[in-house]
């Protein structure tokens, strides 16, 4: 981990500093403007950045802000001409790791970098040691284990402790709402998790509830009212269905992210808030803002990170583990067995496209637990079997499956269960048709 990102218009002065840097080892690159390194930069960066503070368009100092904003451990230093007292104190306040005065020699250099290197490498490592003590999927309130659902989890420890935005993507029912809950729970965030549904909001009144209104002095009117924005500050805010909201409301939105400040309807000046903006949209954000139904400059806002939750379809191996999951759970909260898996209940499960997702197997669960099962017919009943022998196979095939099911595929505990031996087990498997490989996750 040596890598350093060096941004300064001005040619010579980049090549003589890329050149000590290289010499010193350390892997660096080179850019012209603060958007170029906002470009090559993101919150996992492990490295640092050199920044001069005066440059056309934005300028180090504004550089310094964006880059706090995505990752305020990121260590940025600040290069400046003319350094007097205010300026340099008000870069580290800014959270600045260090700000260097031209002319400066290439150990000056090398020395300010190597610091802030040693800084980054002991935040990244803690960040690690942090990841590796995350709860695993069983512990975990999203629950599967494809390599869509264990990259989420991993995401998610990452970026929620860091204060950056989040655009949670995916079709209903695909757990948007669970995802916003765990990064306001993980961040370091002591407010409320603040959750605005955008498309439930009362026409008319959406700006007075997200804004908030002051009274307008005249009798009988306008009474003041603190908006959801503001009830945010230092929490979360989730815009839930984000797309749901109105032009005009869009710009207002904008406006309060742009400055990190709101100001009320009536009110004359605006107050700063401390927010963290989770946002979730089940339409593709992107193309409606391609479209023209969705502000570009507003969706740029939001996805500093996006978090796309694929349709339970497109995992296929999550679906049997958490229908098991969800059956337990149900059973155990009403106190009840967890009734055995019938054939069409399987049947149902590895067929059905589940356009509702998670929620929709949810639902299944829950009924299925409660006996409700609406899968499919029922195969024959054991009393509707003619001859004996295979009504007794019914029954056996029935007793095995219970004892499987609850066992979760494990065979010592189904064995012990059932008092069998482990060979005559397998050999009633056998006959039966029993596939081992259904109960297992
Ligand atoms: N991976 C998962 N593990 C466990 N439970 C999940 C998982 N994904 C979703 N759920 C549960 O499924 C239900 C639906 O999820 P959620 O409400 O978060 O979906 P959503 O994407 O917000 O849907 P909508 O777009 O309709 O609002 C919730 O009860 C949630 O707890
Ligand atoms: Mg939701």
């Amino acid at each position: 981990m040596n890598k350093v990102l060096f941004v300064d218009d001005d040619d010579d002065l980049c090549r003589a500093s890329v050149q000590s840097l290289s010499l010193a080892g350390f892997d660096v690159d080179c850019v012209q403007s603060a958007g170029e390194a906002l470009g090559a930069i993101d919150a996992g960066f492990d490295g640092v950045v050199v920044s001069d503070i005066r440059m056309p368009g934005m300028d180090g100092l504004e550089l310094l802000d964006r880059i706090v904003a995505l990752d305020p451990d990121m260590p940025v230093i600040l290069i400046s001409g003319h350094v007097d007292v205010p300026t340099a104190m008000g870069a580290l306040r800014c959270g600045a790791y260090d700000v260097l005065e031209k002319p400066y020699s290439a150990e000056q250099l090398v020395a300010a970098v190597e610091r802030a290197l040693e800084r980054r490498q002991l935040v990244t490592e803690n960040r690690r040691l942090r990841q590796t003590t995350t709860p695993d999927a069983d512990d975990s309130p999203l629950f599967g284990h494809s390599p869509a659902m264990v990259q989420l989890r991993r995401t998610i420890a990452q970026v929620a402790p860091i204060g950056v935005d989040v655009l949670i993507q995916g079709e209903t029912g695909t757990g948007k709402g669970l995802v916003a809950e765990m990064l306001h729970a993980a961040s370091r965030r002591r407010g409320q998790l603040m959750t605005v549904d955008c498309g439930a909001l009362p026409a008319g009144l959406v700006e007075a509830e997200l804004f908030g209104s002051v009274a307008d002095g005249l009798p009988g009117s306008r009474m003041p009212r603190t908006g959801r924005i503001e009830q945010a500050s230092r929490g979360t805010l989730f815009l839930d269905d984000i797309d749901a909201l109105g032009n005009g409301v869009q710009l207002g939105l904008q406006r309060v992210l742009e400055h990190r400040e709101v100001t009320p309807i009536g009110a004359t000046s605006a107050r700063p808030v401390d927010l963290r903006v989770v946002s979730a949209s089940s339409v593709d954000l992107e193309e409606a803002a391609r479209e023209g139904k969705f502000r570009m400059s507003l969706f740029y806002r939001l996805n500093s990170v996006t978090l796309r939750l694929p349709p339970l379809r497109e995992r296929r191996e999550d679906i049997v583990p958490l229908f098991r999951r969800f059956v337990v759970q149900t059973s155990a909260r009403l106190g009840i067995d967890p009734p055995a898996l019938e054939a069409r209940t399987f049947r149902h499960l590895e067929k059905h496209d589940w356009p509702g997702n998670v929620r929709e197997l949810l639902r299944f669960a829950e009924n299925f637990a409660l006996g409700l099962d609406d899968s499919g017919p029922r195969e024959p009943s054991l009393l509707e079997e003619t001859d004996l022998k295979s009504r007794l196979e019914a029954f056996e095939t029935e007793l095995i499956e219970e004892a499987l099911t609850a066992a979760a595929g494990d065979v010592s505990r189904a064995c012990a269960a059932l008092k069998l031996p482990r060979k005559t087990f397998y050999y009633r498997l056998q006959k039966l048709g029993v596939d081992l490989a259904r109960f297992r996750s």
